[in-house]
């Protein structure tokens, strides 16, 4: 079964029903921001590659109201109440969650705009540690609630990368860009080609409906702060760097093979997974813009497996859900998306199959590791936005 994805004006209702609770007063000031799945393109945005997400129908919601103060307080679901200092620099604090506001605080500093005193509540329907970047999609709608209660509007590239360093400097994870542009830069029925070594997002329609997008989450959860992500990270910038070449860009299978010997066996495998993955993802960008979809399965297959062998980002529940959808009616494609260490996947099908693809998925997941997931589909969505 496909869980149904609340939509905005319910999440907003909630943030409302929150703020009338907690601060006595409804928002004045409402901002959204969506999560993302990436189709394919994976580990590789810190590499100047190409990726592929689209921002997803599950969105973080901000309410707020100006409280004439200098301090900011928010709420968000079963955690503390935060309260930033907006008078003060911005330094990492122990009340974890915080530090997102703060990183993005710290941003709007850096360009010279101060944020206003304000009372928040924070909804969201996207899981968090599921892959789905509940952190950026965190950052954009905090940043599009200070865009609206400072009345400015920035560029939505700067804003992204400032939703990204916020990321690198407060939440101490070395992330590239793709999911602070996928929340910020998503649009309806639009996935978001991404050219990771200009920064250029490109637009790609998506708009057939009798193809649909599922995403399943493991609930294995992941915490890419622990290291195993800026490690990868390191190795990559290992790998280039042996190959002696200025960008992974005009890096070439045959590079790597040369270099084998020297780069050792982890070094070898993380770089031929970026070097054949950034092949993959432009044969996946030819198959969308053509619309000649038949192999769109064999490169998520490959990508996944090259994440699992290669890149080592996969885990046992994410191979097995994986394995479920690829053999099921009507699947183009199913791969691991977003960081690994757990979270979610993608696949990809057709809609007359969706519904009983969502159900044997879960009953066939739930029965091998006794684990509940969560799975809905999704048509590419709107990114971060002021709803008033
Ligand atoms: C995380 C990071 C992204 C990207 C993916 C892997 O989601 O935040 O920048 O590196 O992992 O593709």
């Amino acid at each position: 079964m496909l869980q149904v994805n609340q939509t905005i004006n319910d999440l907003v209702a909630n943030a409302n029903a929150d703020m009338r609770r907690f601060y006595g007063k409804d928002g004045t000031v409402v901002a959204a921001a969506p999560g993302r799945v990436n189709l394919i393109g994976e580990h590789i945005d810190y590499c100047d590659g190409f990726v592929l997400p689209l921002a997803i129908e599950r969105y973080i919601v901000v309410s707020a109201k100006p409280n004439g103060t200098s301090e900011a307080r928010l709420h968000s679901s079963d955690q503390p109440e935060a309260i930033v200092d907006l008078s003060a620099p911005q330094e990492i604090s122990n009340l974890k969650w915080s530090n997102y506001i703060r990183g993005v605080v710290k941003g709007f500093n850096d360009l010279g705009h101060e944020v206003p005193g304000f009372d928040a509540c924070i909804v969201s329907s996207v899981p968090s540690g599921g892959g789905l970047s509940s952190s950026a999609a965190l950052e954009c709608a905090l940043a599009t609630l200070f865009e609206g209660l400072l009345g400015i509007a920035l560029d939505i590239r700067e804003k992204a990368l400032l939703a990204q360093k916020a990321e690198h400097e407060f939440a101490g994870v070395p992330c590239g860009i793709m999911d602070q542009f996928a929340s910020a830069f998503g649009e309806v029925d639009q996935l978001i080609k991404i050219d990771c070594r200009t920064s250029e997002p490109e637009m790609l329609p998506f708009s057939n409906p009798d193809l649909s997008i599922i995403v399943a989450n493991t609930c294995v959860s992941h915490d890419l702060s622990d290291g195993g992500y800026a490690s990868r990270r390191k190795t990559t910038e290992d790998g280039i760097a042996i190959i002696g070449k200025e960008s992974w860009r005009e890096a070439t299978i045959e590079d790597v093979f040369a270099q084998k010997t020297k780069m050792g066996d982890i070094t070898f495998r993380r770089s031929r997974h970026v070097v054949s993955e950034i092949q993959r993802t432009m044969d996946a960008v030819t198959a969308f813009k053509t619309g000649d979809l038949s192999n769109i399965g064999q490169l998520m297959a490959d990508s996944h497996s090259s994440l699992r062998d290669d890149f080592e980002v996969s885990c046992e529940e994410l191979d097995f859900m994986v394995e479920i959808a690829t053999a099921l009616p009507g699947v183009l494609g199913a791969r691991m998306t977003g960081g690994g260490f757990g979270g979610s996947t993608v696949t990809l099908c057709e809609t007359k199959h969706a519904q009983e693809v969502g159900k044997t998925m879960h009953e066939r997941y739930l029965a091998k590791t006794g684990i509940t997931p969560v799975i809905f589909a999704t048509r590419p969505a709107k990114g971060a936005h002021l709803i008033s």
